[in-house]
């Protein structure tokens, strides 16, 4: 039978010029839309995480697209999800970095009680691109003292060396363009 990564590639649909003039965007909807596809995604992730990491305490999802994997995973490895957000979303005491886009700037946030000191965490996105979120993501968990097992993502964009911009981190990719 077709293997899960043709199948999870399948369910990748790519948009000319969106959100901009000259990029070309990965859309992993069809994947959310489609159920064996969603599981193929989820056997091949905590595959990953059964074979490469032994403890982990917490899987750490970004805003927003990680909010749909992150506690899909997080149940399958019986461990809490935390919820990295944009700057604003979370009550209570919080920690933020900042970081910069290609225009501008933007900051992520966690609550501060969310992970503790020595805490074994795994960070999952949907998509890596230049790597700005999800190393603003690793600097957060460094702040609150927590360490960074790895990087998860369905997709990786190779043009835009993300993983330069993660050089002391473990990054795990499905699929790569
Ligand atoms: C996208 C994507 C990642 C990030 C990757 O989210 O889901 O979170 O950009 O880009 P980077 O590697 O260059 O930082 P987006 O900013 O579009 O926000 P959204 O999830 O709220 O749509
Ligand atoms: N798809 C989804 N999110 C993104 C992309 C993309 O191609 N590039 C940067 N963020």
């Amino acid at each position: 039978s077709e293997s899960k990564l043709r199948l999870i590639e399948r369910h990748i649909r790519a948009f000319q010029n969106f959100p901009k003039e000259g990029i070309l965007f990965r859309d992993i909807c069809p994947i959310l839309k489609n159920p064996a596809c969603l599981t193929a995604v989820m056997d091949l992730l905590e595959e990953h995480v059964r074979n490469n990491h032994q403890q982990v305490d917490l899987i750490v999802g970004l805003d927003a697209r990680g909010f749909l994997f992150g506690p899909l995973l997080a149940q399958r490895l019986g461990v809490g999800f935390v919820l990295v957000r944009k700057k604003g979303k979370l009550p209570g005491a919080t920690v933020s970095v900042a970081y910069n886009l290609e225009y501008g700037k933007a900051e992520v946030e966690v609550q501060e009680d969310a992970v503790t000191a020595g805490q074994k965490v795994l960070i999952i996105d949907d998509l890596l691109a230049t790597g700005g979120t999800m190393h603003a993501a690793c600097e957060l968990m460094k702040k609150q003292q927590a360490e960074v097992l790895g990087c998860m993502v369905i997709v990786e964009l190779k043009d835009l060396k993300g993983t330069d911009r993660l050089k002391d981190q473990k990054v795990f990719s499905l699929i790569q363009y």
